[in-house]
């Protein structure tokens, strides 16, 4: 298994690109399945999940080539409409083709995701909304069977609470629904919207994508379209918070500055400067102190989930008292542990974090355990004093891209080793 070997300490000075959206890509490839003419994807990222992804479609009769600078995907035919185990629990998202596959051929049998590191992770709301739409849903063998012969009814679907694929799944089953779909407290993130406007260039049409209520009117068939994928404002992310720590200066190109705002002005009110340049640039300076604040996460606009970790390995070094609050997730503490074999000071109550600042951070060996706390401990190593060693970083191969290249080329001791 790979490790990273981080020696800490060093500046970051340069430019460092943003990837894709790996949130972005899933269900876009997903919504590959919705036509039987090609589909060309640009900026998909070449990370584990998305390579998962392909296999998913290939397995239901995908064909993935290159294309024009680009990813051709063409779906002639649905051979099988399954979503084997072997795929589906080791990536959750692979719920999204549930939608797309019903729509299409109606019928699909995904295997049931388990829990996963950050908690139970239930695909409830995906199928209470399907039900919704008139097909029938059933389990057995571990896997979950939507059936609708004759095809999808339009209906209005209210969720229980925002879940940003339940909201994707249900946008790729009613564009091809009968009739009006209506999806209310639906997820705003900007993934949501970019799955959208590739539907739309399908032919889709919908209305409200980026708002809490989606309306949509089924249309019979989509056809091909090529469309670029967003950037990934949790990559972007990263990097501006290995910038607040080390930046001297950093430059993030390619990112959405609307996307992180949130982020920004967190980092604001900790004492962090930033100057956005043309073409979607930020250049971020480290500080000579940063101050503690509090957060909480929340559905988009609101502060990210997927950005709690690495903003908390900030906070180690921040003066004062920092209250971390996880709202979406049940379990997403994981690399508190190993930020305190590091040395930080860090009280974790339920789904609450108390960070207490600010600690010098010493190298140490420790252990990836999901995607979002790996790129934590990447952070909390390349401010620690000395070596740390990060073991597992499959999890971190899941959603960034050559990860330790980019950081190497600004100036970071980082490498891969077995
Ligand atoms: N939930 C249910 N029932 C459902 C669906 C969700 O109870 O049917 C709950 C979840 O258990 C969770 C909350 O609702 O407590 C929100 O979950 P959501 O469905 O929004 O999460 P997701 O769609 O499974 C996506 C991202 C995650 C990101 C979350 C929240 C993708 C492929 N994944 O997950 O990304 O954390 O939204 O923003 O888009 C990551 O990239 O590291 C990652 C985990």
């Amino acid at each position: 298994m790979d490790k990273f070997v981080i020696e800490g300490g060093h500046a970051l000075r340069g430019v460092i690109s943003v990837s894709g959206a790996k949130n972005a890509a899933l269900p876009v490839l997903a919504a590959t399945l919705l036509t039987a003419d090609e589909v060309v994807l640009e900026r998909i990222p070449k990370v584990r999940d998305i390579r998962t992804m392909a296999k998913l479609l290939e397995s239901v009769g995908a064909k993935v080539e290159p294309n024009n600078g680009g990813d051709g995907v063409r779906v002639a035919q649905i051979t099988t409409p399954e979503a084997p185990y072997e795929l589906v629990k080791t990536m959750r998202a692979s719920s999204l083709v549930l939608g797309p596959l019903v729509a299409r051929c109606g019928e699909a049998r995904v295997s049931m995701p388990g829990g996963c590191a950050i908690g139970a992770r239930p695909i409830n709301l995906h199928l209470a909304g399907l039900e919704k739409l008139g097909a029938k849903i059933s389990q057995e063998h571990g896997y979950v069977r939507a059936h609708a012969p004759k095809g999808l009814t339009g209906a209005v679907i209210h969720f229980d609470r925002v879940t940003v694929t339940g909201t994707e799944d249900l946008l790729m089953a009613a564009v091809l629904a009968k009739g009006e779909t209506v999806i209310e407290n639906a997820a705003r993130e900007p993934e949501v919207s970019d799955l959208a406007d590739l539907l739309t260039k399908m032919g889709a049409q919908i209305e409200g994508a980026g708002s809490s209520t989606i309306r949509v009117q089924g249309v019979t068939e989509l056809h091909g379209a090529t469309h670029a994928i967003i950037p990934d404002r949790i990559e972007a992310g990263t990097f501006l918070i290995a910038g607040a720590l080390a930046g001297d200066p950093l430059t993030i190109a390619g990112v959405n500055a609307e996307h992180v705002a949130a982020l920004t002005d967190k980092m604001r009110q900790a004492g962090v400067e930033f100057s956005f340049l043309e073409d979607d640039r930020i250049e971020v300076q480290a500080p000579e102190k940063l101050r503690a604040v509090d957060l909480a996460t929340k559905e988009y606009p609101g502060f990210a989930t997927d950005m709690q970790a690495q903003f908390l390995a900030m906070m180690t070094q921040a003066e004062g008292e920092s209250e971390i609050t996880e709202t979406i997730f049940e379990n997403r503490f994981m690399h508190v542990s190993e930020l305190l074999r590091m040395g930080a000071d860090i009280a974790l109550e339920g789904h609450r974090a108390t960070v207490r600042g600010r600690t010098e951070l010493s190298g140490a060996r420790v252990m990836a355990s999901d995607l979002r706390a790996s790129a934590c401990l990447v952070i909390a190593a390349l401010a620690a004093q000395g070596e740390t060693v990060i073991d597992r970083v499959y999890h971190i191969d899941r959603g960034y891209e050559r990860i330790e290249e980019k950081l190497s080329s600004v100036g970071a001791k980082i490498r891969r080793a077995q």
